[in-house]
């Protein structure tokens, strides 16, 4: 097995070890509290969640189920992230089949590096005139002051060390982990 667990909060994935940063306890109340604050904005809108894959599949899926109205869900593949290096260019792989104009969008990332791929991603979405686009993030490294993005709902700030769980992967591996576990160095 490529993937294994350790009594003391570390897991090891191939050649890394990674330490418990965030439990799934706290990542449960921080979603709800951002699924509340969302629901304060946008209940009535029947805003569309468009979750950016595959890392924020986890992340929208829990969001959305404690958005508490009506709502509808899309998805867009933008290009990947290779090892554990934000790397080249931003290119759409797979688009949305909606119709954006007049919609109230949430965008919904899994972690902000450098904040290109939002970058890029929410001047994409602008050009389709929507009523409103909001950024919810899940985590936010401090490069991301690289390629200015508004995100107006961070899940939590961490330090710039890779992360894996709760949908973040390395190397494809580490997605279900229901935690957020920190690369230790070294
Ligand atoms: P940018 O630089 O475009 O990066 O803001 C955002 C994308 O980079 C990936 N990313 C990570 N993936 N652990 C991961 O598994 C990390 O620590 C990490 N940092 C950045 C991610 O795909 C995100 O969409
Ligand atoms: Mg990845």
């Amino acid at each position: 097995m490529s993937m294994t667990a350790s009594p003391d909060n570390q897991v090891h994935i191939r050649d890394l070890s990674f330490q418990l940063l965030f439990s799934e306890t706290m990542v449960q109340e921080r979603v709800r509290a951002l699924g509340a604050a969302l629901t304060e904005s946008h209940a009535g809108l029947n805003p569309l969640f468009i979750s950016i894959l595959s890392g924020a599949f986890v992340f929208a899926s829990d969001l959305i189920r404690v958005f508490d109205d009506d709502c509808e869900v899309g998805f867009v593949k933008l290009s990947s992230y290779k090892g554990t290096r934000s790397s080249g260019d931003v290119q759409t792989v797979m688009g949305l089949e909606k119709d954006l104009h007049g919609r109230h969008l949430v965008v919904v990332e899994d972690i902000v590096d450098t904040g290109r791929t939002l970058h890029f991603f929410l001047n994409h979405l602008q050009e389709q005139e929507p009523a409103s686009i909001t950024t919810v993030a899940f985590l936010r490294k401090p490069h991301a002051v690289e390629f200015p993005v508004p995100v107006e709902h961070i899940g939590f700030d961490i330090e710039d060390k890779f992360v894996v769980g709760y949908g973040l992967d390395y190397d494809g591996l580490g997605r279900n982990l229901p935690g957020v576990y920190q690369l230790i160095e070294g």
